[in-house]
């Protein structure tokens, strides 16, 4: 039996290198942040993302179906190989908690939409995300308030749709009160 595991195809063909990752990593860390842990508002966090997550959306960015002023020449250049690396790199660094002072009734407020949504079905209970699917937990309040409007109004593309129709039922108001709880998170 052991034997049919050789017969799967393997998922990747080749190893993510995360010292090679570091490297190719350099000219990240002007708005990323050192080790991926963002401080810029409006910059998301990539410190302990899953690996296949911070390579799905720089494929995402480089085929021009995820578009950022900031971000979008960046993602330009690098290679498959390198989206690989630069993703396992940052999957091996430590998330840094937000530095934000979250308003406490609003970080409540934003447990319980959380909690109606189910969104931890899908970013894990402690939302720290797992393969395409990203943490939350510490994310950039401003980069939540805009993923979410976008994914919700259509002006950011997510892979497979999935996202896209988990925000359609939420307000401003719950958006703005989701980005203040995940603040909390470590
Ligand atoms: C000039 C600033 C800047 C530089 C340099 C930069 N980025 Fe970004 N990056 C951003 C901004 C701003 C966003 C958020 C874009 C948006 O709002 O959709 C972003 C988003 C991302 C995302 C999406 C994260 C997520 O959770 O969806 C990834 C992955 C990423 N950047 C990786 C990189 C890598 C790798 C490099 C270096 C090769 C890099 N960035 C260089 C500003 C920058
Ligand atoms: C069915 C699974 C699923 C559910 C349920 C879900 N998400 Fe997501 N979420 C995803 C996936 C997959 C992505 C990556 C989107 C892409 O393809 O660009 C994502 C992306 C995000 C992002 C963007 C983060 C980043 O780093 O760019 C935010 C914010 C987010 N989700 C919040 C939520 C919230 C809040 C809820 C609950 C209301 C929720 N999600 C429910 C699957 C899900």
């Amino acid at each position: 039996m052991v034997g049919v595991l050789w017969l799967a195809p393997p998922i990747h063909t080749f190893a993510a290198d995360v010292e090679a990752g570091r490297g190719k990593s350099e000219t990240c860390v002007a708005c990323h942040g050192l080790g991926g842990n963002a401080t810029l508002p409006g910059v998301p966090s990539l410190a302990a993302q899953p690996a296949m997550h911070t390579f799905l959306q720089l494929v995402q960015f480089r085929e021009k179906r995820r578009r950022d002023a900031q971000m979008s020449p960046f993602a330009e250049k690098l290679t498959d190989r390198d989206m690989q690396d630069i993703g396992a790199y940052f999957a091996a660094q430590t998330a840094a908690p937000s530095r934000f002072v979250a308003d406490a009734a609003k970080a409540a407020a934003g447990r319980k939409v959380l909690e109606a949504h189910h969104c931890g079905s899908c970013h894990m209970p402690d939302l720290s995300g797992q393969n395409q699917i990203p943490r939350l937990a510490a994310q950039n309040v401003e980069y939540v308030v805009k993923q979410l409007r976008g994914l919700r109004d259509g002006s950011r593309r997510d892979i497979d749709g999935t996202m896209a129709s988990a925000a359609q039922a939420l307000s401003d108001q719950d958006i703005e009160n989701l980005a203040h709880y995940l603040a909390t998170l470590k």
